[in-house]
């Protein structure tokens, strides 16, 4: 098989490295990539968003297989403009991937078909999105851009102050343009979040290992949002728990698709959070979370590509697909004074070559007069896979030492969350 994985971040070269060891797989192609994904794969210099030239490439090196990284492309229509074009691919559809894309229907469909989820209401113009303040009023509350906003858009208001500027920045300055014309404001919910990842062809439901992001900046989960600052897998929930994502989230949200008239085929990834009255959902996503593709995918052993494929062509099985019995833990390296305003074009260097057993999945990186030099926010993420979680934590953080570029910087914490929720369950 021809694969081309579209995308250029540290989750896409997690699946260039996983789907380019599949037996089958003679030749992988990677747009737009970046130079670590050169390693793995042929990078071509096609942005994820031009659809256009995604499916001329396509079409001339006949590829056989098409699999999507990000969201923008599943929410502009590129799965049915490949589908048009008699192209296999594998992600959801335009009207699919507004699970993601339009977070006001999610949260409607949510209510609709009773997945349990926080409170919520969804405000067009700030003069109706400031009657909260004289209705619910409950602070903190979490006000979230109905469209994507590369991760920008999601705010928590800690008090009705907050809550105005908010508001104005969004609805009256339109600083997130059209992806904040609609407002979700949401009930504030505490407790331990997860990331649950399906493949269903919109019937049939194949697991793949769960996983743990830490959003926040800095360790201890303080400081603002950023898109995953590390992740381990996977996540260790109990079997009530298990039953309840299963039966009374996933398995109802792909059929309710169904019921809908919404062709589901691809990956579904539930952002939960775990209450204490139960799993909700945060948020539902069209795709692999990053950095949780880069935890998750090392631990797959069972065929990736052949479950993809059959999901793409509605032949998905029910069975889980085989995973290591073992943790993967991953640290992400980062520029100065990310999430906001950052560094870019540092070198990048190592001090000393990284054990074999690491894997390196670069994210923003470029080549610059020969020398590799940061290019994003998210620069690297460094993942190690043990059979104990302390011990891959460890080791990934040793390596780090031996990479370096100026203003580098990462959280020093992740995985501590596993590590103690394992401990207490040895105590019971
Ligand atoms: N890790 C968060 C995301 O992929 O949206």
């Amino acid at each position: 098989m021809r694969i081309l994985v579209v995308g250029g971040g540290g989750r896409e070269h997690a699946l260039a490295w996983k789907l380019s060891k599949a037996k089958r797989v003679r030749k992988t192609y990677v747009a737009p990539g970046n130079p670590g994904i050169a390693e793995v794969a042929t990078c071509v210099d096609i942005l994820a968003s031009d659809i256009p030239g995604l499916l001329r490439f396509a079409g001339e090196k006949k590829i056989d297989f098409t699999v999507v990284g990000p969201e923008l492309p599943l929410a502009m229509g590129i799965v049915d403009e490949f589908e048009d074009a008699g192209l296999k691919i594998f992600g959801p559809n335009k009207n699919a991937s507004r699970i993601e894309a339009d977070k006001s229907f999610a949260r409607e469909f949510m209510g609709k078909f009773g997945i349990p989820a926080p409170r919520f209401q969804i405000y067009e113009t700030a003069s109706e999105a400031l009657k909260y303040t004289k209705t619910v009023n409950k602070f903190p509350v979490i006000v979230k851009a109905s469209g994507l906003a590369g991760g920008k858009g999601v705010f928590a208001a800690n008090n009705k102050r907050a809550y105005e500027k908010i508001i104005d920045e969004i609805l009256v300055q339109h600083r997130l343009g059209e992806a904040g014309n609609r407002i979700v404001v949401e009930e504030f919910l505490t407790g331990q979040e997860a990331s649950v990842f399906v493949l269903t062809d919109g019937v049939s439901i194949t697991y793949l290992p769960s996983a743990q992001d830490h959003k926040k900046l800095y360790d201890r989960n303080r400081g603002p949002n950023t898109g995953g600052m590390g992740a381990y897998a996977p996540y260790p929930t109990n079997k009530r728990i298990s039953n309840i994502i299963e039966n009374v989230i996933i398995q109802p949200t792909v059929l309710s698709m169904r019921d809908q008239g919404l062709d589901y085929k691809g990956v579904l990834y539930a952002g939960l959070i775990l209450t204490s009255t139960g799993p909700k959902v945060l948020e539902f996503n069209c795709r692999f979370g990053d950095p949780e593709a880069q935890v998750i995918l090392p631990l797959v052993e069972g065929d990736l590509l052949s479950a993809m494929v059959a999901a793409a062509e509605g032949k998905l099985s029910d069975e889980p697909l085989k995973a290591k019995n073992q943790w993967s833990l991953c640290v992400v390296l980062a520029s100065a004074g990310y999430p906001t305003d950052y560094r870019i074009g540092e070198e990048i260097s190592f001090k000393q070559k990284l054990d074999s057993r690491t894997l390196l999945f670069h994210a923003g990186t470029r080549m610059e007069d020969s020398k590799l030099v940061t290019a994003s926010g998210r620069v690297m993420n460094v993942v190690r896979v043990h059979d104990n979680l302390k011990v891959a934590k460890q080791k990934a953080y040793e390596e780090i030492k031996k990479i370096s570029f100026k203003g580098m910087y990462y959280r020093k914490d992740i995985g501590n969350t596993g590590m103690k929720k394992m401990k207490r369950k040895r105590r019971k």
